[in-house]
């Protein structure tokens, strides 16, 4: 008997505002921290820009059928913050967001449910002008945007992710300077930019909800998983452990409980209060309230992880990959465990429903001599994955839907167009779509929830 998915699994790809909808200067859209980012030398590949990336913002119809094609009943999006609010707070763009009005309605009208990410990165060049995430300022100029977002779409969208992974536009854009806004702020300013993108969190939280009962809201961060290489029990606690505690070193912000904890539990952990107490803003405990929000659900973003081992104190100890493991483009190593072991430790700590909200393969795809997509690698990354997710749940994971990252090729942020995600080919000259194999083998996923996926696949090595 083949093993589905439960019923009512909820089947998604994803993909974000800036990453697809080009229009850079469409209909009043004020600039982002990513057009000023892409445009400054030196930044992104090869100076490549989201100005027209998949112009998704004149083809979304046409790529609404492409994702009601694939039988996916659910698509999660971004929406644009300075096309909604040029200045970021202030004078709504009515024209901005009636692109929503017509993306959201062409969605429904074929069958697919909208999830919607208030923030995916693109931050309005003004709020950024003003402190950005330094100013605490900029928490209320959020819930404002949120506001204006579940105000307008609330009649007909009930799902919504407040933030897209903190750790990464903090981390690489904070303190690494490779993403935008560029900067490398010492770790005083990193850890208050952090703390009122919590408060923008739990403020954006109420803000959706003052606008409907229905809606149901979660948030959308960066799994960094460590999983076990044994089912031996002081292998498995140490992983957890590892996957829920604060590296050390200055990649401490890849980390999930220093988010997590303070919106799902009410508290920073003591972990990391003993690291960085001092550093905190002042009288941070009194904002507490306002960032723990009740959430729906938990959404987590989870490409890849860290094999380890217990060593003889019980510290997880990161384990050699053999020679010639399987790494994506992206240099990311191909570890399907990650989807087993990320739940059940997400799920065991904030006991939520758990929803992948990303999950997917950076290739070098092009346009065979027959005219097609063959996408071999990723169909395969796909249904390890899958597999793996599978048994998770099998074994008791509450998850509850799988979002593909992504539909579409786009623009990865400071790789540019170097690298493909999609589902679907983007020529970027003529800017056809060509679906791949990957789209076709999904497509039969989605229909057979699950069913169809093999039984004993071949070890990975
Ligand atoms: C995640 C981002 C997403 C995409 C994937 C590959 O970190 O959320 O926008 O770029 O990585």
């Amino acid at each position: 008997m083949p093993m589905r998915f439960p019923e009512g699994f909820e089947w998604g790809v994803a993909a974000a505002a800036y990453q697809i909808e080009g229009a850079a200067d469409a209909d009043g859209r004020g600039p982002s921290i990513w057009d000023t980012f892409a445009q400054t030398p030196q930044r992104v590949f090869h100076g490549h820009t989201g100005a027209r990336a998949c112009d998704h913002f004149h083809r979304f119809a046409e790529d609404a059928d492409l994702i009601a094609g694939l039988g996916a009943r659910a698509y999660r999006l971004s929406v644009s913050w300075p096309r909604v609010l040029p200045e970021g707070t202030g004078k709504v763009n009515e024209a901005g967001l009636g692109f929503y009005d017509r993306l959201v309605d062409a969605l429904l009208a074929r069958g697919v449910t909208p999830w919607i990410t208030l923030f995916h990165w693109d931050m309005p060049q003004a709020v950024f002008d003003r402190g950005g995430w330094l100013n605490r300022a900029s928490a209320d100029w959020f819930a404002e945007f949120a506001a204006v977002m579940a105000d307008r779409l609330g009649d007909r969208v009930k799902h919504w992710f407040t933030i897209n992974e903190p750790q990464v536009f903090l981390g690489l854009g904070h303190a690494g300077g490779e993403h935008a806004p560029g900067m490398r702020y010492a770790l005083p300013e990193v850890l208050r930019a952090c703390h009122h993108v919590l408060l923008a969190h739990g403020r954006a939280v109420s803000a959706i909800r003052a606008q409907g009962k229905q809606a149901r809201v979660g948030w959308a961060p960066h799994g960094s998983i460590r999983y076990p290489l044994t089912v031996e029990p002081a292998d498995v606690e140490a992983a957890r452990r590892a996957t829920l505690g604060i590296p050390a070193g200055d990649d401490w912000y890849f980390n999930t409980s220093w988010y997590a904890d303070p919106a799902l539990l009410g508290y920073y952990p003591e972990e990391g209060i003993v690291r960085f107490g001092s550093l905190l803003p002042t009288g941070f405990e009194d904002d507490y309230a306002a960032i723990h929000q009740p959430l729906d659900f938990f959404g987590v973003n989870i490409y890849q992880g860290h094999p380890t081992r217990a060593d003889e104190a019980g510290n997880a100890v990161e384990q050699p990959r053999p020679p010639g493991y399987p790494h994506t483009m992206f240099h990311w190593p191909v570890e399907p465990e990650v989807l087993y072991w990320g739940p059940k430790f997400l799920h065991e700590r904030y006991r939520l429903p758990i929803y992948i909200t990303e999950n997917g393969c950076a290739a070098m795809d092009w346009v065979h001599a027959d005219g097609a997509v063959h996408d071999a690698p990723r169909v395969d990354y796909l249904c390890r994955h899958l597999l793996a997710l599978r048994r998770a749940i099998a074994d008791g994971a509450d998850v509850r839907g799988y979002f593909h990252w992504s539909i579409l090729d786009n623009f990865e942020w400071a790789e540019g167009y170097r690298m493909r995600f999609g589902l679907v080919y983007v020529d970027y000259a003529t800017l056809e779509r060509i679906p791949k194999d990957s789209y076709r083998w999904y497509q039969q996923v989605i229909r057979t929830n699950g069913a169809c996926l093999p039984e004993n696949p071949a070890p990975l090595r």
